[in-house]
Formats: structure tokens, C-alpha cells, sequence
């Protein structure tokens, strides 16, 4: 029988304290990696924590909340620098903090503030993650970055200007970056989700009875985090050797439809 599909990598996952985050960080310990979720809410990071540790079985699986926020370098370089004095190395960076907020709209409604919003947490936190996480994922021997972009950087939806804008960058920066780090044995690929069923997304949903209508476009209907946490395991792991500077669409087929 195969072993466990991340056994002996180390993980660092960024806003693993709910939704996709978490279900990936449950994923990535059941199959034997050493997690760190690293998330800006204390709370929600411990909970999420505890909740993947639990899912360790005999696979070397662990997990362990560090306070990180993305936009802050400071934050960031002290985070990364733990999880590696902790786990002995990097091997998986999973940039996933960010998403979107009723406040985006066409570019004439949004407002300036939501487009830095957006752009500063989902772009350049992605950015600034990478630009630390690299040199230490090299050192480990390589390994791979998963990024996390969105149907939305493929098809446009009315009134989400600002963060079709920013997971649309996401898309161009995981084709730079996985061009840029071949050479170190570094993948880096995306994933585009459509709409998840966390529990920020169930909220808006509840608010606005418009948006929930597009489950009738989702072929399969509207996806669980485990089902994009799924492909980030596949991504993460050496079944995926040659598979980089893809945006990989986990979607209900939504975006063919
Ligand atoms: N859920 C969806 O429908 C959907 C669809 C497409 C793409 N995505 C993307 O998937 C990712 C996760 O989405 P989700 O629905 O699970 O979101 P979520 O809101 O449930 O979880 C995001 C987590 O990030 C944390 N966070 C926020 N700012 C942070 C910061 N500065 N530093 C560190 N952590 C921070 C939050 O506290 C939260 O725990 C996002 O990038 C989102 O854009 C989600």
C-alpha cells in the first residue's frame, strides 16, 4: 500500500484558520506533512491547529499555529524563520489568505480603499510569502508553492472588478514565479475555485439571495473546502512532478458553462 502522500514534508499555510485553509491543513496532516497554519487570528489559527492535529494518524502528520500577517514583512520573515527552526526545513507554501467583500463592485462603485484592500492582501501577500519562503524552500531541496487565484481571474462575474483584478495578478504571478524557480526545483502553480461553501462565503450567500442563484450554473453545485483542499494535496505532493505555472480550475464547471 502507497504511504502517506506528504510524508516527511513541511507545510506552511497562510490563512489556514477557517474555510479552505483549514480544510487543507486537516488534508496535508492526514497525509503526514507538518503544517503550519499561519493565520493573523489567534483564535481561529489554534482551533484550526488542534482540529488538523487531531487528524494525524501514524503518518508523521503534525500541526502548529504561528501568528502571521501576509502583508507584513516583518511578520512574515518571523513566522517562516519558526515553522523552519521548528520543522527543520520548507518544502510547501500555500498562499491562501485573502478574499473577497461586499464592498467590491464595478470600478466605478468600488472604492479605492476596497481595491488596496484586495490587492495588498490576496497579490502582494502572495508576493511577499513567496519572496521569503523561497530561499528557505531551496535550501530544503525544493518543493512547491500553491497559489490561490479564482474563476474569476478566467471569466468575468458583475460587480467584482477589484478582485478579478488581484486574483487575475495571482494567475500571471504563479506563471513568473514557476519560470523563475525551475531552476531551484521549485513548482508553483494556482488554484481557481469558484464558489465555496465556507463559512465567510455562507455568510454572503445568506446576504445576498442573487449570488446563491449561481449555484444553478455549478454543474455539480457550489464546492466544499475539502474539494479545493484536494487538489492542494495533489499539488503539494511528488505526483504532481511536472505540473507547474498551471491555474488549476476546481469549479463545478462553471467556467465552461
Ligand atoms: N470561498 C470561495 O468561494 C472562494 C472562491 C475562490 C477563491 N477563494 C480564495 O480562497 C482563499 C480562502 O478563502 P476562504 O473562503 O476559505 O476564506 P476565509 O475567509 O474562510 O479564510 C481566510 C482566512 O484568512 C485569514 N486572514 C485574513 N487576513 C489575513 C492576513 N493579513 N494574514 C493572514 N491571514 C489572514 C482570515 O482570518 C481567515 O481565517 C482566499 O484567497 C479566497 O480568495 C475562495
Amino acid at each position: 500500500m502507497p504511504g502517506p502522500r506528504l510524508a516527511g514534508k513541511v507545510a506552511f499555510i497562510t490563512g489556514a484558520g477557517g474555510g479552505i485553509g483549514r480544510a487543507t491543513a486537516e488534508r496535508f496532516v492526514e497525509e503526514g506533512a507538518k503544517v503550519v497554519v499561519a493565520e493573523i487570528n489567534a483564535e481561529l489559527g489554534e482551533a484550526a491547529a488542534a482540529s488538523a492535529r487531531a487528524k494525524a494518524g501514524n503518518g508523521g502528520g503534525d500541526a502548529h499555529f504561528i501568528r502571521c500577517d501576509v502583508t507584513d514583512k516583518a511578520s512574515v520573515t518571523k513566522a517562516i524563520e519558526e515553522t523552519v527552526a521548528r520543522y527543520g526545513g520548507l518544502h510547501i507554501l500555500h498562499n491562501n489568505a485573502g478574499g473577497s467583500t461586499p464592498q467590491d463592485g464595478t470600478v466605478v462603485d468600488a472604492s479605492e480603499e476596497e481595491f488596496w484592500r484586495v490587492i495588498k492582501l490576496d497579490l502582494f501577500g502572495t508576493f511577499l510569502c513567496s519572496k521569503v519562503a523561497i530561499p528557505h524552500i531551496a535550501k530544503s531541496g525544493g518543493g512547491a508553492i500553491i497559489n490561490m487565484s479564482s474563476n474569476l481571474a478566467l471569466m468575468a462575474v458583475p460587480g467584482r472588478a477589484a478582485y478579478g483584478a488581484a486574483k487575475g495578478g495571482v494567475a500571471s504571478l504563479t506563471r513568473a514565479m514557476a519560470l523563475d524557480h525551475a531552476k531551484q526545483k521549485i513548482r508553483v502553480n494556482a488554484i481557481a475555485p469558484s464558489v465555496t461553501l465556507s463559512n465567510r462565503v455562507k455568510a454572503l450567500l445568506d446576504q445576498n439571495p442573487a449570488l446563491a442563484q449561481m449555484g444553478d450554473s455549478h454543474l455539480f453545485g457550489l464546492g466544499q473546502p475539502v474539494h479545493i483542499a484536494n487538489m492542494a494535496v495533489y499539488l503539494a505532493s511528488d505526483e504532481a512532478a511536472i505540473t507547474t505555472g498551471q491555474v488549476m480550475s476546481v469549479d463545478s464547471g462553471v467556467t465552461i458553462y
